[in-house]
């Protein structure tokens, strides 16, 4: 299989960046992208070339590590799918791909393909963790949750933090990474006592982070590979205005 890339190389945060050709004859459509990455630079190192920078980890759609944007699509053209879920079997002999980083102040270029999602960190570590001595794990059934609120909470602590939702919005905003985190914790009763507190601290933090409001044009639901609801969005901002 034959594809042409286009990709963007950038040595440096403060330096220009630009796209640059490469002509690949040799792949199987069965790679991932990663993996044509992986194929390329290879071949870039042989000839003394400086390889591609690129982010992955699991390669399985779980770490949230490997997102950029291919041909204006954010992760892949597949609805639903990591970039490192996407096969070059999604194209035809022949494309033209153009891959380029996710653009959000928030989430600066460190090279190439590489953004820094630290700005996420910072939101996790600002309150998304449950802090009270919970003591010892107490007999499993002593604690009864209503199952359609533990679906609930098992469904936004799938996020995986690729950034997708920040990089699709208009706005560049993080409101549906920090809602998701907000809600998995706050609908548990281990999370109760800290509730206020942590919608306070993350909703803060994210705005201090240089994330864009939320308008709710619900781009970043449609284009998140784990498919997290805006109504978390909807829960944290009625949380954060109980709590002010
Ligand atoms: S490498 Fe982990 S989600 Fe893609």
């Amino acid at each position: 299989m034959k594809l042409e890339l286009h990709i963007w190389r950038q040595a440096g945060p403060e330096e220009r960046g630009n796209f640059e050709k490469h002509q690949v004859n040799d792949l199987d459509p069965h790679m991932s992208v990663p993996e044509m990455l992986d194929h390329l630079n290879t071949r870039i190192i042989k000839s003394g070339g400086e390889p591609v920078a690129f982010e992955s980890d699991c390669r399985e759609g779980i770490c949230g590590q490997c997102g950029f944007v291919i041909n204006g699509d954010i992760h892949s053209p597949t609805p639903g799918t990591t970039t490192c879920q996407t096969h070059l079997r999604s194209f035809k002999d022949g494309d033209k791909l153009y891959l380029e980083p996710f653009r959000a102040k928030a989430f600066p270029i460190k090279k190439d393909l590489v953004i820094d999602r630290s700005a996420f960190d910072r939101i996790i570590e600002s309150g998304g963790y449950i802090g009270v001595n919970t003591g010892q794990a107490s007999e499993a059934n002593s604690t009864l949750i209503d199952h359609h609120l533990a679906e609930k909470a098992f469904d936004a602590a799938a996020c995986i933090g690729c950034g997708a939702c920040v990089a699709t919005c208009k706005n560049a905003s993080a409101s549906l990474f920090t809602a998701a985190k907000i809600s998995h914790l706050s609908m548990l009763p281990q999370g109760k006592p800290e509730a206020e507190q942590r919608v306070k601290k993350m909703v803060a933090q994210m705005d201090a982070e240089g994330f864009g409001s939320c308008s709710f044009t619900g781009a970043c639901e449609v284009i998140c590979p784990q498919d997290i609801s805006i109504q978390n969005i909807v829960d944290m901002n009625r949380r954060w205005r109980k709590a002010l």
